[in-house]
């Protein structure tokens, strides 16, 4: 479909709408009710897309979201910045050690590469601001390093922390888990969205059970990695940290800056990367370090390969193979198979983040296809609204609504005026 001139001017409008609404002083939360605090990969989206109006702003996002970085490097998925009763687990139940109340956990780091992307709108405006994140988002990168790899693939400890909380990539070390203990709570995410649309109580249970150990660790990796009963290499991860170090090291060099350290860990992702080629799949996997098992899950996650640079045949034939089931994008799980859930979260849906990286990726490497899930993406946004998710099959809006992340990619991406991000 081609998009007409006023249909593209109010969504725009509305995008920034989004923006400004969800702006709460320096950060954006991804919606009001359902995530009313700082999320990691949601503010470095949310600040790709004020670059498209408003560059000083962008940067302000990645600055109050580094003033959280925790002494060792890591920074958290959630900052607390003002308590909200509305989110459950908060600030208590985690016990974050670091400047800000916070979660213990990190998310998926694309800060780097948004602030690349900010920095080419602006470079002499960017440049100050990025000087003085770039020391951040290294320490952030060898966190990574340091805690995370398994035969170089980045690993997760909570499933939380590669942002696809429910993906059946974690069912198996997920079932090995037996959450005693977790006690009784109440969940909160099911009095804003339809539970259909999110993960179940089993999951639940688990998603605490590990918070909690973590928590009685006091967060200490090293502590948390003696027995540890969680730890998945994943292909969010370990392609967007490619990705971020890819961008980190191209703006180290422009600013003279040593970069042997970055260029190394670049080379060991590589290879970790070819680490998840799951031979049965004849796709990236993930790879349960504990258990020893694939998930066996042609995921969207799988599709970010090009994004970090990585080219493989059968990944393009992969793709054609779940475009030709889903017409909005890459779904969060190949709809042929058996744990496909159209609705519920990370077990289908379409994510405008992802089908936006993965794109990036295609068009960098000279795909026809990016630009087309670039346009489809577009559509989507267009007929269905700035959804956190939509159904795969038909485009219809899941999980919470008004969301940052939609926005911004449309702002800053999908849009017919945004011209590529
Ligand atoms: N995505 C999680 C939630 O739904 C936390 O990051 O609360």
């Amino acid at each position: 479909m081609m998009l007409d001139a006023s249909t593209t001017d109010a969504r725009d409008e509305e995008a920034r709408g989004i923006l400004a609404r969800n702006d709460r002083g320096g950060y954006t939360i991804p919606t009001a009710g359902l995530y009313p605090y700082q999320w990691n990969w949601d503010s470095a989206f949310a600040a790709m897309g004020f670059a498209a109006f408003d560059v000083d702003r962008a940067w302000t996002e990645l600055e109050t979201l580094f003033a959280g970085q925790w002494a060792g490097g890591m920074v958290p998925h959630i900052l607390f910045h003002a308590q909200d009763d509305g989110y459950f687990p908060g600030p208590d139940v985690w016990q974050g050690v670091g400047p800000i109340p916070s979660s213990g956990i990190s998310q998926p780091p694309v800060a780097a590469t948004m602030a690349r992307l900010i920095l080419a709108k602006d470079p002499k405006r960017g440049a100050a601001r990025i000087a003085a994140l770039y020391d951040k988002m290294v320490g952030w990168h060898r966190w990574f390093m340091d805690w995370r790899l398994d035969k170089g693939a980045v690993c997760i400890t909570h499933p939380w922390e590669a942002g696809r909380d429910n993906a059946p990539d974690w069912d198996a070390a997920m079932a090995a888990i037996t959450p005693d203990g977790v006690g009784t709570y109440v969940r909160r995410d099911t009095t804003h969205v339809d539970s259909a649309m999110r993960p179940t109580k089993y999951d639940y249970d688990r998603y605490l059970w590990l918070v909690q150990r973590g928590a009685a660790a006091g967060w200490d990796e090293a502590a948390m990695l003696r027995d540890t009963p969680f730890r998945v290499a994943d292909p969010t991860m370990t392609f967007i940290l490619l990705r971020a170090t890819r961008d980190l090291e191209a703006m180290g060099r422009d600013m003279g800056r040593d970069v042997s350290e970055l260029q190394s860990w670049i080379a060991t992702l590589e290879e970790g990367a070819q680490s998840l080629w799951n031979p049965k799949l004849g796709a990236y996997d993930s790879r349960d370090v504990v258990g020893g098992t694939w998930s066996g899950a042609l995921s969207n996650a799988s599709f970010l390969c090009w994004y970090a640079g990585v080219d493989r045949p059968e990944m393009a034939e992969r793709l054609a193979d779940v475009l030709g089931m889903a017409k909005y994008g890459v779904p969060s799980l190949a709809p042929s198979d058996d744990r496909f859930d159209a609705k519920r979260y990370w077990r289908g849906p379409v994510w405008a983040i992802m089908n936006m990286m993965i794109g990036l990726g295609l068009t960098e490497r000279g795909y026809g296809l990016g630009e087309d899930l670039r346009v489809l993406t577009g559509d989507m946004i267009a007929e269905h609204g700035f959804a956190e998710y939509f159904d795969p099959l038909t485009g219809a809006p899941a999980g919470g609504g008004t969301f940052t992340w939609t926005a911004a990619v449309w702002l800053g991406w999908a849009s017919p005026n945004a011209g590529g991000a």
